[in-house]
């Protein structure tokens, strides 16, 4: 084994992963007793996704999990991240269980633990129940928070032998800050519009409530020890250079930046920012007596989804520190947001351990990737150095973390294969397999390659 510091070399317990999520590979919308979710409504609605794209077949991995479980296994990945739809389970959002939905995720499971592939369930990755919408407007209510943890129970208790890896919610931000649009119209699901920034910290709010009380319901409901977890994007300060003057700007931005403030800090240290909170004034969300404990759940393990960042200099201004935007030229994949900065998968594990103070806390980079402009060539391949570049790049930072003591324990990837990419339905690919959607034919590209042979020799490549 090469033990030279640039070889790159990971710990032989190291997890090697990929991601995906029910709504956009799974496909089958009206089958198995699923009910429609808030992505099949806004979907169908004109004009909200990029070529009228919808969920309503997606990969068909409903179907065609077994071929897809195979490719796992000759890609060398030993750990799985998928979620679980609350629609297949609970097709009213509350009340009846769904057998056949519970049944749906048994096999997916159950075959992929024959192949020593280890579980990683999100319990809930967006696609909520459209009955929910109709009946209280989703995370707009409080109740939401209640229902969420009455599914989760009714997960863990039927699925708790057999996966023990959990995740309670991905991202808050995205549902609810990009969701519940301020005076404009939503550019992301459920799409509602509203009038006062209040009512969308109201909303994530709720989303923490909800994460703490499944927390709560995924320990009761397990019979058998397990590791929970919540997975957020937030917002990564990058130092412009790492000198003791910007490193000190970017720690002391880190709360202002995104969210950050309102949802990283209240789920890991049970307070909000102070400075977000004076930021917000009469826009902070109401919080109950007793919230944030319930939110402040003890974690076995934090998912850190990173695709950028956000460089900051340190500035002579009242705040200390600025926000730098990019330059028209700065390098980019294929989506608007996704200018590569793979010094961001190194900090915002930093930040989690000396800016949220939470260096206790392991860490698994549960999402990292990219879309690119991927082709069939005439020899039937797709040849994606770009993504090669971007995925080798945020490995390189991941063993700096590692190698620096940070505690990151695994990777994984996003995403196994192309998906329903959200509001931009079909047209941006991440995937390290290449799906031909009219034939439904699966094409493992040259990351593919590149990443099986990262996790044959456990170390970059
Ligand atoms: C993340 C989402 C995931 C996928 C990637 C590209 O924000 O969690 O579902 O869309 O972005």
């Amino acid at each position: 084994m090469n033990s030279r510091p640039n070889s790159y070399q990971f710990s032989e317990n190291f997890w090697w992963g990929a991601a995906t999520a029910s709504y956009q590979i799974e496909g089958a919308v009206n089958e198995g007793g699923r009910k429609p979710s808030v992505w099949d409504t806004f979907s169908a609605t004109p004009g909200r996704v990029l070529n009228g794209d919808t969920g309503a077949i997606a990969c068909d991995h409903y179907h065609r999990y077994p071929q897809d479980v195979q490719l796992m296994a000759q890609l060398g990945i030993k750990h799985y991240r998928f979620s679980i739809s609350w629609s297949r389970i609970m097709p009213d959002g509350v009340g009846q269980v769904n057998q056949q939905g519970v049944d749906f995720y048994k096999r997916l499971v159950d075959n992929l633990l024959s192949y020593g592939i280890t579980p990683h369930a999100t319990l809930f990755h967006w696609d909520s129940p459209q009955a929910l919408e109709e009946l209280y407007g989703s995370w707009q209510s409080r109740q939401m928070s209640f229902d969420y943890a009455d599914y989760v129970m009714a997960v863990v208790s039927r699925l708790g032998d057999r996966i023990t890896n959990w995740m309670t919610i991905n991202e808050i931000p995205c549902f609810t800050h990009m969701g519940y649009a301020l005076n404009q119209e939503p550019p992301h699901a459920p799409g509602k519009r509203v009038s006062l920034a209040k009512q969308v910290w109201q909303a994530s709010h709720h989303a923490l409530l909800a994460h703490g009380l499944g927390v709560q319901a995924i320990r009761a409901a397990s019979t058998v020890p397990c590791s929970v977890a919540l997975v957020d994007n937030f917002a990564v300060t990058v130092p412009i250079n790492e000198s003791p003057v910007h490193v000190a700007a970017a720690k002391q931005a880190f709360p202002s930046c995104g969210q950050n403030g309102g949802i990283v800090f209240p789920a890991l240290t049970g307070a909000y920012s102070p400075v977000l909170l004076e930021q917000l004034a009469a826009d902070a969300p109401d919080i109950q007596e007793g919230d944030l404990q319930v939110i402040h759940q003890p974690l076995d393990v934090f998912g850190f989804n990173v695709y950028s960042g956000t460089y900051v200099r340190a500035a002579d201004n009242q705040l200390g520190y600025e926000f730098l935007s990019f330059p028209p030229g700065y390098p980019r994949l294929h989506m608007p947001w996704l200018n590569i900065l793979p010094d961001s998968l190194y900090w915002g594990i930093r930040h989690l351990s000396e800016t949220v103070g939470r260096p206790d806390l392991p860490v698994l980079i549960s999402e990292n990737g990219c879309a690119a402009q991927d082709r069939v060539n005439a020899q039937g391949e797709v040849i994606d150095t770009d993504r090669i570049m971007y995925l080798r790049e945020h490995l390189r930072a991941a063993h700096r973390a590692v190698s620096e003591g940070y505690p990151l324990k695994g990777y994984f990837l996003w995403s196994l294969m192309d998906n329903f990419e959200w509001a931009c339905g079909y047209e941006r690919r991440f995937g390290l397999i290449y799906i031909d959607y009219p034939t439904q034919r699966r094409i493992p590209k040259a990351s593919f390659d590149w990443y099986k042979e990262c996790i044959k020799s456990n170390r970059v490549v």
